[in-house]
């Protein structure tokens, strides 16, 4: 779906978002939602926060995922993703903070696998993703998942492209400070969502979004999987549209 504005866009995806968190809880069921972080998302969020203000649209029956953390990286660092989203969205809404999951940057080397398997259960246990919420990354990254993860790929620790380390340089203050790894959902996770929105805004992701829609489906531009998924749209605006 191509709007003028990525406002529209970003009105749109929350729409979507509230009418699925009510007919959940028309249902007296839980709505699992899966987010992703980044400057995309912030309008998305923002009108969440509107929503709920404005229209008492209700977050308690709703349990979050958060794609993925930086690694190493403590909850309270400026560039966490725990902070992150703490700002954008769950200091403003009625979500209960117990229902909320982000990868732990804290976690000890020896004890990574073990993490990132009882992350996939957590999921598991409440259902699977209802709704996931992405950005796309200039490497073609959906969550971390970087060039070269697989289709069948799970929540892991992951090596961070060095054109993704450039692009998140200006918020920590240079790109040496960029760590090196991350906590990523794997694109099997990802897969596994049944709903995918993928927001992405601006001419600098023109190109990576013409080859994840029309490109060859491989694990060197990961969002090109999300073609293997039947429930799948791309809300942009129209420069990121204009190479479609
Ligand atoms: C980040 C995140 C992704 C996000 C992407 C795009 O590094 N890990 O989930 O979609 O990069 O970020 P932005 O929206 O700031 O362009």
């Amino acid at each position: 779906r191509v709007f003028p504005e990525a406002s529209n866009a970003s009105e749109a995806a929350a729409l979507e978002i509230a009418t699925l968190v009510r007919s959940r809880a028309a249902e007296g069921r839980t709505c699992v939602l899966g987010l992703a972080t980044g400057s995309t998302v912030v309008n998305v969020y923002s009108a969440m926060v509107r929503m709920h203000r404005e229209q008492g649209l209700s977050f308690a029956n709703v349990a979050v995922f958060v794609l993925d953390e930086f690694l190493p990286m403590g909850p309270e660092s400026l560039q966490s993703h725990v902070r992150f989203m703490n700002e954008h969205l769950f200091d403003h809404i009625d979500l209960p903070r117990d229902q909320i999951h982000i990868p732990d940057g804290n976690t000890p080397q020896d004890e990574l696998a073990e993490y990132c398997l009882m992350f996939e259960n957590e999921i598991a246990e409440l259902g699977g993703i209802d709704m996931l919420i992405l950005g796309i990354g200039r490497t073609g990254h959906i969550g971390f998942n970087e060039p070269g993860s697989g289709t069948d790929s799970r929540t892991r620790p992951i090596t961070l492209d060095a054109m993704t380390r450039i692009d998140a340089a200006s918020n920590f203050f240079g790109v040496e400070n960029v760590p090196r790894r991350a906590i990523t959902m794997g694109v099997g996770t990802i897969l596994d969502a049944r709903r995918i929105i993928l927001l992405a805004f601006g001419e600098g992701k023109a190109s990576i979004v013409a080859r994840a829609i029309e490109g060859e489906i491989a694990p060197a531009v990961p969002a090109t999987f999300l073609q293997q998924h039947d429930d799948v749209e791309f809300f942009l605006d129209s420069a990121a549209a204009a190479n479609l």
